[in-house]
This record gives C-alpha cells, structure tokens and sequence, in this order.
C-alpha cells in the first residue's frame, strides 16, 4: 500500500483509514473460493454471522492500523475494543490515547455472502470521543466515500473526486427512505410493524443491507433517508459524519444523538418529518417488550 503521511490531524487519521479500507476492500473482493466464504461464527441469532473474511480484513485493518499509530485505541466488530501501547502490544501504560479507531471490517456481510454488491468496509477516527474522519470503501461499485469535519464529504470513484449533498427539500410523501433490520426476531417484529405503517406515507421503502453504505447514499441523494433501530456504533461512526458533512442532519428521536437505539439521517426538513412519524409509532419498544418478557 501508498505510506500513508502519518500525523496528529484529522486528515491524516483519514489518509491511514483510506489506505487500510482500501487494502481491506481488495482483499474482500479478491475472495476466489468456489464456493461461499465459511461461516466461521454466529453472534446474536443463527441469522447474525462471521465468515473467516471479516476477521482477515479486521487483522489487516488493525494491523495497519497499528503500524502507523501504535499507541491507538481500536475498537473492531470482531475483536472488540483494544489499547494500544507504545509497541501496540495493548498495554496503555494507564494513559489511553486520544485517537480511537471504529472499524466495521465488512459491513454487509449476508449481502457478501449471497454475492451481492452492497457491501463495504467502515473505518472512523475519534479524537477525545468525537469522530473527526471517515472512510466507507464499497469496493463491488469503485466507490470510496471519505470526510473529515468541516471539510464536505466526498465521492472518490477512479481520479475523479465529486464533492456530495444530500437531496434537500423532499417531503415525506416523495422520500425514497432506506432502512435495515436488526438480528433479533423480536426485535425484528417490531421493526416490520413500524415500516408497514410508514410505506403508505413515503415513495418507497430501500432496504440495502449495509447500513454504513446506506448512509452514504443519503450523502449522494440516493437515497432521501435512512433510519435503523439497534445498529452498533461501527456501522453508522463513518456513514454518519460523511452524511452529516453532505448537509444531512443525523441524530435519534427525541433530539437525542444518533445512538445504537435510533439512528436517522436525512436533509433537515425531511428530517423533522420523519422523526416525527417514527416518534409516533414507538419504534424502540421492542426493548420495553423484551423487559416485560424478562419479568
Ligand atoms: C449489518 C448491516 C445491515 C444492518 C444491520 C447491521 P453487518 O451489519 O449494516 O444493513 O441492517 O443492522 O448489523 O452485520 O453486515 O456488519
Ligand atoms: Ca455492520
Ligand atoms: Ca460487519
């Protein structure tokens, strides 16, 4: 790979986060087997699973990761929250660093398995808790999706670099929404009642299968909106700060922030319309049905 510049600055978090999903993104696609990738773990439900290409394009994430900023903190979907150490050998000598890494090593992993293209890998940088860079590399289309804070997002395909805005003044009625559903058959229930009551109210209904590329597509205006229940922080750190440097606005019901309860995104308009429709329909209570399960 290109040697990365390597610095304190958000820009250069974001050169290292590109070179690594760039390499993870071709080590992803490069996958020749005849046959699909081995299922190699399941998580939350049978439905909910790991095949040996996330974690080989998680080790070389962190890896290079490790490379270029040893003391780091890196926080993967598959190998969970690490420290680094002055040898990146996860020993922090008490004082973890600023910079924390959220990676998704491959975001969209049934859509990988069954040959689909929408699939992607997210990595962000934090500094001091706030994500200041993001890279979601889609490699099935040549697409690379970057921002830093204050700078735009951007759409790299080959040499050509197209500054993104998502759609703006689109009402509910007209909005072609992305959404996606979680693992858990419970909470899966609820989240058809909440798109069966939305579908009459809007254009149509996306379900894409990547969530981080989802919200790409808000930055590119491929998509109005986006809203999920119950993602993890690696699938929307990226996603997130590239659609809210396209112009969307991106938070969770209430005037919460975006959170691995809700996450929404789209132009600030729509927003309020959509996250007044959600509101409306309690699409978190599947957690309050689980609770009364419990008692
Ligand atoms: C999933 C995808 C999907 C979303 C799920 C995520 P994974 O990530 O982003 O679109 O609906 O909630 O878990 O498991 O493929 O990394
Ligand atoms: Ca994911
Ligand atoms: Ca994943």
């Amino acid at each position: 790979m290109t040697v990365p510049q390597v610095g304190e600055d958000a820009e250069a978090l974001l050169r290292i986060a590109v070179a690594a999903a760039t390499e993870a993104g071709r080590l992803l696609a490069s996958w020749r087997g005849d046959e699909r990738p081995a299922v190699v773990q399941t998580k939350s439900s049978p439905t909910d699973i790991v095949t040996e290409m996330d974690r080989r394009s998680e080790a070389l994430i962190t890896s290079r990761i490790r490379t270029y900023r040893p003391g780091d903190t890196v926080l993967g979907e598959e190998g969970g929250q690490t420290a680094g150490g002055p040898a990146g050998d996860g020993d922090d000598g008490g004082q973890p660093g600023r910079v924390r890494w959220i990676v998704d090593p491959l975001d969209g992993t049934v859509n990988y398995l069954y040959g689909l293209r929408d699939w992607a890998v997210s990595i962000a940088a934090e500094v001091d808790g706030a994500v200041v860079a993001g890279v979601v590399e889609v490699p099935r289309h040549g697409e690379t999706f970057t921002a830093v804070t204050g700078q735009g997002a951007w759409l790299h395909r080959g040499q050509a670099k197209l500054e993104l805005r998502c759609s703006s003044g689109v009402p509910l009625d007209r909005a072609l929404v992305g959404t996606g559903f979680g693992y858990d058959p419970g909470r899966r229930l609820v989240q058809g009642e909440v798109v069966a009551a939305l579908l009459p109210y809007i254009r149509d209904i996306r379900r894409g299968g990547s969530a981080s590329v989802d919200l790409c597509s808000v930055a590119a205006g491929r998509l109005d909106a986006f809203y999920e229940r119950g993602l993890n922080y690696w699938d929307f750190a990226a996603g997130g700060l590239i659609a809210r440097e396209a112009g969307a606005l991106v938070g969770g019901l209430a005037g919460r922030t975006e959170s691995t309860s809700m996450a929404v995104a789209a132009g600030p308009g729509l927003y309020q319309q959509l996250e007044a429709f959600l509101s409306k329909l309690n699409p978190e209570r599947d957690a309050q049905r689980s609770q009364e399960r419990e008692a």
